[in-house]
């Protein structure tokens, strides 16, 4: 009698025991504390900027950049289509990646001026960013469209960047969690895995206007992406997808907003056209 007592104690004991580490294993999880695992991706988006001789001198410095620091972080640099091939060269026996900034959905055929993603691949490219505000505005770019692109670069090996955010407008009246929730569910294929897809959250009020939102909206914001990543490809893979915050992003602001729980690197436009910067804001973040 006595001895069954004793064993039903420990059975509870053991049970408490493991019902908290349970408790604390899932906060830990929601908090976003696992981002340890995530390494940070500082990625460079030159836009419609570069010709062939200032471009290389870019990568060129980048590259020097970052063979002489060790930065615990991951490099991207999404040059204009035109002078990827030169830009690759000077990317060589570095761990700088070679991303474009756009992709057509289809494999090949009659599509006059456009690129498919093996085109990207066979210049040496391993990531393309899609669904950036500025194809979404001037080239009216869908949601549908771009969950078409997601899927053609990663049947082809790409990893996509796909952006998303809100205008000034939808801030003001409350919807930026809902903008993002509905770019997130419209424009995220089913296939995504943390391999082959980083989301960037980009508001389009903060991109190349020197405004940022705070450092709590933006987790907030992150958290809530990843809430939404979870309900639509499973908690484990929304825990080891990247989610890169846009918008700004300098030298001065980095530190902060690349500390962030969730916030897993950032995408940068101007502050990438300037190879001090560009590694400052790697030095600045990921210590
Ligand atoms: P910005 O651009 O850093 O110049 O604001 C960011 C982006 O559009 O990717």
């Amino acid at each position: 009698m006595q001895r069954n007592k004793t064993v039903a104690k420990h059975v509870f004991l053991l049970e408490s025991y493991f019902l908290v580490c349970y408790k604390y294993a899932s906060l830990y999880l929601q908090m976003g504390f696992y981002n340890m695992a995530r390494k940070k991706l500082i990625a460079g988006n030159w836009k419609m900027n570069c010709l062939t001789e200032e471009g290389v001198a870019l990568a060129k410095s980048v590259a020097a950049k970052v063979k002489e620091n060790k930065f615990n972080c991951d490099f991207l640099i999404c040059p204009p289509f035109t002078i990827l091939a030169a830009v690759k060269k000077c990317l060589r026996g570095t761990k700088i990646a070679l991303g474009a900034q756009d992709v057509h959905f289809a494999e090949k055929g009659a599509h006059t001026g456009d690129i498919s993603p093996l085109m990207l691949t066979d210049l040496g490219c391993g990531y393309t960013i899609i669904g950036h505000s500025e194809r979404r505005v001037d080239h009216f770019e869908t949601n549908e469209l771009i969950c078409k692109k997601a899927v053609a670069s990663h049947s082809a090996g790409l990893t996509t960047v796909i952006c998303i955010g809100e205008t000034g407008a939808e801030r003001d009246a409350g919807k930026t969690i809902k903008v993002c929730q509905d770019e997130i569910n419209g424009s995220v294929p089913n296939d995504a895995t943390a391999k082959n897809t980083v989301i960037a959250y980009e508001p389009i009020w903060a991109i190349g206007t020197g405004k940022t939102p705070t450092a709590a909206d933006v987790q907030e914001v992150h958290a809530a992406i990843r809430k939404a990543l979870a309900k639509k490809l499973g908690r484990a893979t929304a825990n080891k997808m990247k989610i890169l915050y846009g918008g700004s992003v300098k030298p001065n602001n980095a530190a902060e907003l690349l500390s962030l729980p969730d916030v897993d690197g950032a995408l940068i436009g101007g502050a990438s056209l300037k190879a001090d910067d560009f590694i400052a804001i790697a030095h600045n973040s990921c210590k």
